[in-house]
């Protein structure tokens, strides 16, 4: 039975006998084979999607927050903030609630997804909106942080890292070994280091051969990676990822320097592309800034990036992270295909619709 990452990887985490397990049963996520996307890369590789959504709040984030908040417990915190473009937020509001300790969160008002925004308030977190954007609702969680009695649970916190590793973990143990290549999102660039950290201690510990080439992606209005400078105003329909100054830069860029990988962009165009192509093609929701990572699959396509893989003979497995589901922004959704017709209800009409 799965309970959750703690248990699983205890010996891989920093807890002991005295930590107290909050858990939601998190992690165990399934990595589903991609037909369609498979058949796109070429013969020799097959692509995998590693669907996070499918964690009990429906993102990535619970993996960290389950360790962020026993290791808050353990420290006998009685309350912790974060800043959120939503998910962080909605993990953070149900762990906190489990564990029966205060939880607030900072949001940018207007700019988070209506699924994620009933999450943090029906768990119960005292929700504010601030008129201004991510990085200035982090910079005064820092601040409040650093001066009064609250845990900080943003990924600044290394216990979310620690957390967040066992989904590499998790590869390893599906494939016996890392994949050749793995494509993620990126915002504030927590996730891609911690999945590089997990790689790396795999492969230390002899639990793997190698590691994997980490491709990242950014939103095109949202991209201070790729554009080696911090974006004032990031603008992109992938709310999730609307970052101008991720906090873990630097680490994000290691990953990708020491993996010989690199960090890109995608535009909100090609991100709602590979959104409805995900759905459509492969049966997966998943929300606007996961589908980042398969615009960035199919950016690297379309320019030849596979094209060494497809002259070898070996066979290489790309992973695709989908961090959160589809569901938790279904207004996004909705705004990109055509509503259902209002008909009569009536037979005739009905068979004269679907063609028969
Ligand atoms: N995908 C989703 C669905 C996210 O919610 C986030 C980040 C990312 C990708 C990027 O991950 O920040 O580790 O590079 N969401 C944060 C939040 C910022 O507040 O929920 P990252």
């Amino acid at each position: 039975m799965n309970q959750g990452i703690i248990k699983k990887y205890a010996k891989l985490l920093p807890v002991s006998a005295k930590t107290p397990i909050i858990t939601l049963n998190e992690g165990n996520t399934p990595l589903i084979h991609a037909g369609y996307l498979s058949s796109l890369v070429g013969k020799n590789a097959e692509v995998y999607l590693k669907y996070e959504g499918l964690n009990p709040t429906g993102s990535f984030k619970d993996r960290g927050m389950t360790l962020a908040i026993s290791k808050a417990c353990e420290a006998k915190a009685t309350a912790v903030m974060c800043a959120s473009t939503g998910n962080t937020s909605a993990s953070a509001a149900a762990y906190t609630a489990r564990a029966g300790i205060k939880c607030v969160v900072l949001i940018p008002s207007g700019a988070i997804a209506l699924g994620k925004l009933s999450q943090a308030l029906i768990h119960g977190a005292k929700v504010l909106a601030i008129k201004g954007n991510f990085d200035e609702a982090l910079d005064l969680v820092k601040e409040i942080t650093a001066h009064y009695a609250i845990t900080l649970v943003n990924s600044l916190n290394p216990y979310r890292i620690e957390g967040q590793k066992t989904a590499s973990f998790e590869i390893c143990d599906c494939f016996g070994d890392a994949p050749d290549f793995q494509i993620i999102p990126v915002g504030n660039a927590g996730n891609i280091t911690a999945y590089w950290k997990g790689y790396k201690e795999y492969r230390a510990l002899g639990l793997s051969t190698k590691l994997p080439v980490m491709l990242g992606f950014q939103a095109q209005g949202a991209a201070p990676i790729v554009k080696n400078k911090p974006v004032k105003n990031p603008h992109t329909i992938a709310t999730a990822i609307r970052i101008g100054n991720p906090a873990s830069w630097k680490t994000a860029v290691e990953a990708r320097d020491e993996s010989k990988g690199l960090i890109d962009l995608v535009s909100d165009q090609e991100i709602l592309t590979a959104y409805k192509l995900l759905a459509q093609k492969e049966g997966v929701f998943a929300e606007p800034a996961s589908a980042a990572s398969i615009a960035g699959l199919l950016k690297l396509i379309t320019g030849g990036y596979f094209k060494k893989i497809n002259n070898t003979r070996k066979k290489y497995k790309i992973v695709c992270i989908l961090t959160g589901h589809g569901l938790k922004d279904p207004e996004r959704a909705i705004k990109c295909v055509k509503p259902p017709k209002i008909i009569k209800p009536d037979l005739k009409t009905i068979l004269k619709e679907i063609g028969y």
